[in-house]
C-alpha cells in the first residue's frame, strides 16, 4: 500500500469532471493529503472542489502541467508518494477544430509530467522510492474503433482515430517508454466513457440535459447509432484507488462499465427520466435532431474488464439505469451550476 508510506497524492486535473471525484473522495474516504495540480482552463469547475478548499488535508496548486518549473517546484515542496494524471485537453470536437492546445498539454504536458516525476522518483530512496507510483489515466479511444462484436483489452492494437485520441495515445507511449528506459513506476489505464455529476455541459449527457431545459433542440451525430460502454465516475474513481494500492508496476488496465448503449438510445433515456422527473408541456422526444455526424466518428467502443477484475477484484457498483437516474436529478438540482459553466464558455 504505498500511500500509506507518505500519504501524500497529487492529481493532475483535479478540478475537471473526473479528478474532482477524485479529489472528493479520497479526502472523504482515504487520509491522504490530495494536492490538485490544475491550470483551471474552462473545463475546470472550483464548484465541483468547494468543501475540498475548506480542508486542511487538500491544497490547490493552480499551474500548468507543461510548465517544468513550477511542475518540479511543487514535487519538491509537496513530496508526494504517487501522481494521478488526469490533466488533459479532453473534448474530441474541439480536438477536430482546434488541436495545437490538445499537442500542447496531453503530449508536451505529459512529457514534462514524467521528467519531472521521474528526477524526482530518482532521488528519493528506500521505501519511499519503492512505493512511488505514476498513474497514467488513458482512454479506450486510443483503440480506435471496433465493429459489432468485440471488445478492447489491454492487448488491443492502438488505432487512434481522432486528435485528442492520438495526442492520449502518444501520452501512453511516453509513459510506457519513461518505464522501459528510465525503470519509472507506471501503471496506465484505459477507461470507457464517464458520466455523473460536475460533467462540462460540451459532454453528450449534461449537454443533452442542459439543452432539453432550455426547450432547444437535441443534435445527435449521424444516425445515432454509435455505441458507448457508460462507467459512472465513482465507480471509475475506486478502480484508480485499486490500481493506485494494488496495481502492477508497468502494467495497463482496462475499466469498463459493462453497458453498452448507442447515443440515440441515450437520448431517448434521458427523455424519458427527463418526461417523469420534470415534466414540460411537451415530451422532450420531439426535440431529437438527426445532425451531420462528427468527422471520423468512431462507431463503437467496449471494455473487455477482466484483467482489473481477477487481479484486483473492482468491479463497477453503479448500474446504468440507477447512475443516469442519480444524474439527470444532480443536473436538475444544480441547474445553477449548468447554467454558470455554459454562460462561461460559448462552445
Ligand atoms: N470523461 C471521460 O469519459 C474519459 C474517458 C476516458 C479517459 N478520460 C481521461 O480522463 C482524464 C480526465 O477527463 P475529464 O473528463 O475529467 O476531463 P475534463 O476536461 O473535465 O478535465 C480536465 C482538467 O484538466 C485541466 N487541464 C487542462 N489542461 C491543463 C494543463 N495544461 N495543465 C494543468 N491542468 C490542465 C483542466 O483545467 C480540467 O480541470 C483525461 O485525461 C481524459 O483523457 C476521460
Amino acid at each position: 500500500m504505498p500511500l500509506n508510506l507518505s500519504p501524500s497524492v497529487i492529481i493532475t486535473g483535479g478540478a475537471g469532471f473526473i479528478g474532482s471525484a477524485v479529489v472528493r473522495a479520497w479526502l472523504s474516504t482515504l487520509n491522504y493529503r490530495v494536492v490538485c495540480l490544475d491550470k483551471l482552463t474552462y473545463a475546470s469547475s472550483l464548484r465541483a472542489l468547494a468543501a475540498a478548499l475548506e480542508n486542511p488535508r487538500f491544497l490547490l496548486s493552480a499551474i500548468d502541467v507543461s510548465d517544468a518549473l513550477a511542475v518540479t517546484t511543487l514535487l519538491a515542496n509537496t513530496r508526494p508518494s504517487a501522481i494521478v494524471h488526469l490533466a488533459a485537453e479532453s473534448h474530441v470536437d474541439r480536438s477536430i477544430n482546434g488541436p495545437a492546445p490538445f499537442i500542447q498539454t496531453n503530449i508536451v504536458g505529459t512529457y514534462t509530467l514524467l521528467e519531472a516525476a521521474r528526477s524526482y522518483w530518482e532521488a528519493l530512496a528506500g521505501a519511499e522510492k519503492a512505493a512511488f507510483r505514476f498513474l497514467y489515466v488513458s482512454t479506450d479511444e486510443v483503440f480506435g474503433s471496433l465493429g459489432d462484436a468485440g471488445r478492447f483489452d489491454e492487448a488491443s492494437a492502438y488505432a487512434p482515430n481522432s486528435p485528442y485520441s492520438a495526442t492520449k495515445a502518444a501520452g501512453d507511449h511516453l509513459v510506457r517508454a519513461w518505464h522501459h528506459t528510465y525503470g519509472l513506476p507506471v501503471i496506465t489505464s484505459h477507461c470507457s466513457n464517464n458520466y455523473g455529476p460536475h460533467q462540462h455541459p460540451e459532454k453528450l449527457i449534461p449537454r443533452m440535459i442542459s439543452q432539453a431545459l432550455a426547450g432547444k433542440p437535441l443534435p445527435v451525430y449521424g444516425d445515432g447509432l454509435q455505441v458507448r460502454d457508460w462507467l459512472f465516475v465513482d465507480d471509475h474513481v475506486d478502480a484508480l484507488r485499486c490500481l493506485l494500492e494494488r496495481g502492477r508496476i508497468g502494467e495497463r488496465y482496462c475499466i469498463g462499465g459493462g453497458f453498452e448503449c448507442t447515443n440515440l438510445e441515450l437520448v431517448r433515456r434521458l427523455c424519458d427520466l427527463l418526461d417523469e422527473l420534470r415534466p414540460a408541456a411537451a415530451s422532450y422526444h420531439h426535440l431529437i435532431r438527426f445532425v451531420d455526424d462528427r468527422p471520423g466518428h468512431d462507431r463503437r467502443y467496449a471494455i473487455d474488464p477482466r484483467k482489473i477484475q481477477a487481479e484486483l477484484g473492482w468491479h463497477p457498483q453503479t448500474h446504468f439505469e440507477t447512475g443516469l437516474r442519480k444524474t439527470v436529478l444532480w443536473y436538475l438540482e444544480h441547474q445553477d451550476w449548468l447554467r454558470g459553466v455554459t454562460a462561461a464558455e460559448q462552445f
